[in-house]
């Protein structure tokens, strides 16, 4: 086993080999620029440029036409929500969003409330899930954009796009979703799922970081968005900026073995997952899983262990690279804000450890992994009055705290 141990698999991926094999010649002698079109060099990069495209379209069920390239699933983000909105701006100012949305879409939208759209935040359940009825009464005639993720990047709780983008459908509202956590992990389908805008990351499928993509629905509606970034022009007007050429070929290929891989990954990291969780869950008590196991990404496990502080718990487990439910913000350590969604107080929130397994996680490191956890949780826990407490019966709601 190699340590530390990399399981933090949401953050960013390791790069497949495969894919850096892809891109190499791109770096080197095929090294055009894909908008030169008179001479060899911009015509190689135009084709694998073209390709690339492909790739990601097939991914999800587009066209290659549909497929806007950018610097990742931020930038994706920012153009579809500021895009839609100064695009469709006579039509309606009223954006939906939800709560748990990661924050380059929750900044955008507050952005846009500076520039006088009116936003709505759906609270989420307990598991995770937006309410449809909720989110149904909540669109008006001056809706003009839903933007709800695909999979959160923090409990993998996945929601329920295709009823989601039925419901745009059927109220002539566009759907814009998240798909980053998603996308490669499980099937996608933006016919299927009604979906007029999709995110895209290639560094979360075991590609290269600083590139990704926007799906741009052109066929009933076709989609219009106002560009972000001046320029030449590229990419149907609606990304200016040359084309990061080996970036885009690693997004290709990485979309490429992702969908030829994904049944077989997928089962695979459900049964590393379920194993972590069910020894977690069985040998520790006051031991709580966030968000639906049900609806949830099959590499995704986030689990809160009460009496036990995240950041002491991380500190515990050097050898192992996973994130705490807390965001270091400034100087302060705020608890996770999409746990506080849930219901989640903020102890059990800043108890929190997420595992993101992925594609080179071996189940050897999976076992070391629950292991140490369970280690280090109980020895914690030796050092904390609070579960001494409640393992002595006391029940600590109505203990009376005095300060001296
Ligand atoms: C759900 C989600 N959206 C957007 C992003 C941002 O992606 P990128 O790093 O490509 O800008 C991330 C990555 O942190 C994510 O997990």
């Amino acid at each position: 086993m190699q340590m530390p141990i990399y399981m933090d698999n949401h953050a960013t991926t390791p790069l497949d080999p495969r894919v850096l094999d892809a891109m190499m010649p791109f770096f080197k002698d095929q090294f055009g620029n894909a908008a030169s079109r008179n001479h060899a060099f911009g015509w190689q990069a135009e084709e694998a440029v073209e390709t690339a495209r492909k790739q990601v379209a097939s991914i999800i069920g587009a066209n290659a036409k549909e497929i806007v390239f950018t610097s990742g699933a931020t930038e994706s983000n920012n153009l579809a929500l500021k895009g839609v909105a100064e695009m469709y701006g006579e039509r309606g100012n009223h954006i939906i969003t939800a709560a748990t949305e990661h924050k380059c879409v929750l900044d955008s939208t507050k952005k846009l409330e500076k520039h006088g759209y009116r936003i709505t935040y759906l609270p989420v359940m307990a598991d995770g899930l937006v309410d449809l009825d909720m989110l149904r009464e909540s669109m008006t005639d001056k809706t003009i954009l839903v933007s709800l993720m695909y999979a959160n990047n923090e409990i993998g709780v996945i929601q329920p796009v295709r009823e989601i983008g039925k419901l745009c459908k059927e109220r002539g509202v566009l759907f814009h979703t998240d798909a980053t956590q998603a996308v490669g992990k499980i099937p996608v389908n933006v016919i299927s799922d009604n979906v007029d805008l999709l995110s895209i990351s290639a560094h979360k499928m075991y590609g290269p970081k600083g590139v990704g993509a926007l799906y741009v629905r052109r066929k009933s509606p076709r989609v219009q968005l106002t560009a972000q970034m001046d320029g030449g022009g590229h990419e149907r007007g609606m990304r200016s900026g040359t084309l990061n050429v080996p970036g885009i070929v690693g997004l290709g290929s990485a979309c490429h073995f992702a969908a030829a891989e994904m049944a077989e990954e997928a089962k695979r990291l459900r049964y590393l997952r379920d194993k972590l969780k069910d020894r977690l869950l069985s040998e520790l008590d006051e031991t709580y899983v966030n968000g639906s196991m049900e609806h949830r990404l099959p590499n995704n496990l986030n689990i809160s262990f009460a009496y036990v502080e995240g950041e002491s718990l991380l500190m515990g487990v050097t050898d192992i690279a996973v994130s705490s439910g807390s965001a270091c913000t400034s100087a302060t350590l705020e608890p996770s804000y999409v746990l506080k969604a849930l219901g989640a107080g903020d102890d059990l929130a800043h108890s929190s450890i997420r595992y993101g397994i992925g594609r080179f996680n071996t189940e050897q490191e999976v076992d070391y992994v629950a292991e140490k956890t369970i280690a280090v949780v109980k020895k914690l826990r030796e050092l904390s009055p609070l579960y001494e407490m409640v393992k002595e019966g006391i029940d600590l709601t109505k203990v009376q705290w005095t300060a001296h």
